[in-house]
């Protein structure tokens, strides 16, 4: 269903980007043609002559350019958002058009496709439903559509695409469009052009008579003609049908003084014709008048006749005639027909028996070295060979060529950085990975004061079995009462289990009756000792003046402190818990050695989770466990922080382990009542496997 969308999205953005790239460029390389299409718009809404011509041709400068540009960006899926919006105003606003020109055919061609392809008006109303259709998918899921172009360097696309269009709407003005879609381009057969091929569809009429007789008036059509005893009224003509239109259907020329129609002789003419076109002499531009006269001498040197046509009355001709000197003669032709043969004014065409060989803007008029003999012998006088693949070429140097190099480009960039990102997390993730394997995983239980000595021979030997059949992912430790210890060490033997007392004494030999000391501890076999627990803290007054005797001797007689740290719930509520273990850990462990300090595990172990079922969530314990890494890197440095294990003790189950155990500073548990049942136990060190 997604992809679908996806496939949809894109496949509107393809259809919409695609015509409108091609309908904003054939309109923007004929800007003059798409200001007359604007000038006839003015004209149906009774705004004829309102609007100054630069107001219009800046709009057909400005509206062709926003639609190639527009499709440009749907292409290259620029500015996703705001195009898509713009896209479907503007579309919204074409089908309120072509919906006005459906129903009241105001103006014949619609001119979405310039001259390139002509629709009629039901055709442009369905194109334009189907457009706006399309524009409505792709702006309401914009970001469907896939970039070609990374974000930081769409800009240079648009300004391109922007200069692009805008310059070459420029050079067809000052030059002409750059490729001709009317029917007079060069090689055009005018006569050819106005031919109706035999069996061509006629245009049909149908017409009706009005009789009357005996004062009752009837209609009749020519197939119920009766009899003479009606009388003759009136009739009516309708065309019922189109019939063929030739290409070239309003060509007409005619010596404006006799009225004579010279269409036939000067089409007929062999040889050579140089005409001067310019629909309104008046606002012709006579700033190069001095290159037509050039041309003028140049065609009566040679012998070829040059003459004017316009659909400018004698007046306009006179002053043109003074202005200018002009001596060739001038004929008269339809404006329309004229705007439609060339777009310039004025604009010189070279007609050979009635073919168009050549055409130029009086910007471009052929220079002295290019009229240097006979037209025969001139490349002026034969039809350019410019074929449109060559210009198709131009184009694609000029405009794709560039675009494709930069999506390249872009997509090698992006490529790059990709890889360097890729890179550079794989390199974190290893290094964390790494860290994390630096720092040991463990599980230790605290039997506290729970077990006599046959009962932790029995749990001992369960846990040995269990654990030999299905070896651990981490350290075990069992951390039991001091007579527990020989015995279990001797159980221990070689298995996956470490052992550790629960308590040791601040002494370190003499006269302390009841006391066990680190020593001593050390001698059973035991390699760890937990201190600093809360219960030792709060109910034998253990300060942590005390505490730091007992990890001192421990550490001296070569044993591990597992050393706990945590808060009340008291100090929880006052959001205390950072500050009070950052000072157990300053009172007791942080005046060690770095390298003292790399024997110590730190337990942390808020005091309202033991023994009480509730646990601190992972993100609880994962936020105070990476501060105590910050404060031990910050007292030992982030090497020492980073291999220090730090467990997490309070109600931890094998249900809940697995998620303590997932948080990146959490490496274990110090566990209480679930140490007390081998499955329990074993539980929670499978925590590790998953
Ligand atoms: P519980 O797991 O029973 O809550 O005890 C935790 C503890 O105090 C371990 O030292």
């Amino acid at each position: 269903m997604k992809t679908a969308g996806y496939i949809g999205v894109n496949v509107c953005r393809f259809l919409l980007g695609i015509t409108f790239i091609f309908s904003g460029y054939v309109k923007a390389i004929d800007p003059l043609g798409t200001q007359y299409k604007i000038a006839d718009y003015l004209a149906a809404v009774n705004l004829a002559g309102v609007l100054p011509d630069w107001i219009t041709l800046t709009a057909s400068v400005g509206v062709s350019a926003v639609e190639f540009s527009l499709g440009i960006f749907l292409l290259f899926a620029i500015q996703r958002r705001q195009v898509s919006r713009l896209v479907l105003l503007f579309m919204g606003v074409m089908t309120l058009i072509s919906v006005w020109l459906f129903l009241s055919n105001p103006v014949k061609d619609c001119g979405c496709f310039g001259d390139a392809i002509h629709l009629s008006n039901g055709e442009t109303l369905a194109k334009n439903l189907v457009l706006l259709v399309a524009a409505v998918v792709v702006a309401c899921r914009p970001l469907c559509m896939v970039r070609f172009i990374s974000k930081p360097n769409q800009w240079i696309a648009t300004n391109y695409t922007v200069v692009f269009i805008v310059v070459s709407s420029l050079f067809c003005l000052y030059d002409l469009p750059f490729f001709d879609f009317r029917p007079y381009h060069i090689g055009a057969d005018i006569r050819k052009g106005m031919e109706i091929p035999a069996g061509a569809p006629q245009p049909k009429f149908e017409t009706t008579f009005i009789l009357s007789k005996d004062g009752v008036q009837r209609e009749f059509g020519l197939d119920n003609y009766p009899d003479s005893t009606w009388a003759f009224v009136n009739s009516k003509t309708v065309q019922t049908e189109e019939g063929y239109v030739p290409p070239i259907h309003d060509f007409a020329i005619c010596d404006g003084t006799s009225g004579e129609d010279l269409t036939a002789q000067i089409l007929a003419r062999k040889g050579y014709s140089f005409v001067l076109v310019s629909p309104y002499l008046e606002q012709a531009d006579d700033t190069n008048f001095g290159a037509i006269d050039r041309i003028y001498e140049y065609a009566r040197r040679e012998n070829v006749p040059m003459f004017g046509l316009t659909a400018s009355r004698n007046q306009a001709i006179r002053r043109w005639q003074e202005l200018t000197g002009a001596e060739y003669p001038f004929y008269t032709a339809d404006a329309t027909t004229l705007k439609t043969i060339i777009r310039s004014n004025p604009g010189l065409i070279l007609l050979k028996n009635g073919v168009v060989v050549n055409k130029w803007s009086h910007n471009r008029l052929p220079t002295e070295e290019e009229l240097n003999g006979p037209l025969e012998q001139l490349d002026i006088g034969k039809i350019n060979p410019a074929s449109i693949t060559e210009k198709i070429t131009m184009i694609a140097l000029w405009f794709v060529l560039p675009l494709l190099l930069l999506t390249l480009t872009d997509r090698l960039w992006a490529w790059t950085r990709w890889m360097k990102e890729k890179k550079r997390r794989n390199k974190i993730y290893q290094l964390l990975k790494k860290r994390r394997k630096m720092r040991k995983k463990i599980v230790a239980g605290n039997w506290k004061m729970n077990l006599n000595l046959q009962e932790g021979v029995a749990l001992v030997k369960e846990l040995n079995e269990a654990l030999s059949a299905d070896q651990p992912n981490c350290d075990v430790i069992v951390c039991t009462p001091f007579i527990h210890l020989a015995t279990v060490a001797g159980l221990l033997n070689g298995k996956p289990i470490s052992l550790g007392a629960e308590n040791c004494a601040d002494k370190e030999k003499g006269a302390y009756t009841g006391e066990v000391s680190a020593e001593m501890v050390k001698s059973t076999g035991a390699e760890y000792v937990i201190l600093g627990h809360s219960e030792r803290r709060q109910y034998y007054r253990e300060t942590p003046e005390i505490l730091k005797e007992k990890v001192e001797l421990a550490l001296k007689n070569g044993l591990k402190v597992i050393f706990c740290i945590g808060e009340t719930l008291e100090e929880r509520e006052a959001n205390k818990q950072n500050e009070v273990c950052k000072a157990e850990l300053e009172g007791s462990v942080f005046h060690l050695s770095a390298e003292e300090f790399a024997n110590v595990v730190i337990a942390y172990e808020p005091i309202w989770a033991i023994g009480t079922g509730k646990t601190a969530t992972s993100d609880q314990a994962e936020e105070i466990h990476a501060f105590i890494r910050s404060a031990i890197a910050e007292k030992f440095g982030k090497d020492v922080a980073e291999q220090t294990s730090i467990l997490y003790g309070g109600s931890c189950k094998a249900s809940n382990a697995p998620e303590l155990f997932a948080k990146p500073n959490i490496d274990g548990g110090l566990i209480g009542g679930a140490a007390l049942k081998c499955a329990d136990f074993k539980g929670i060190i499978d925590a590790w496997k998953k």
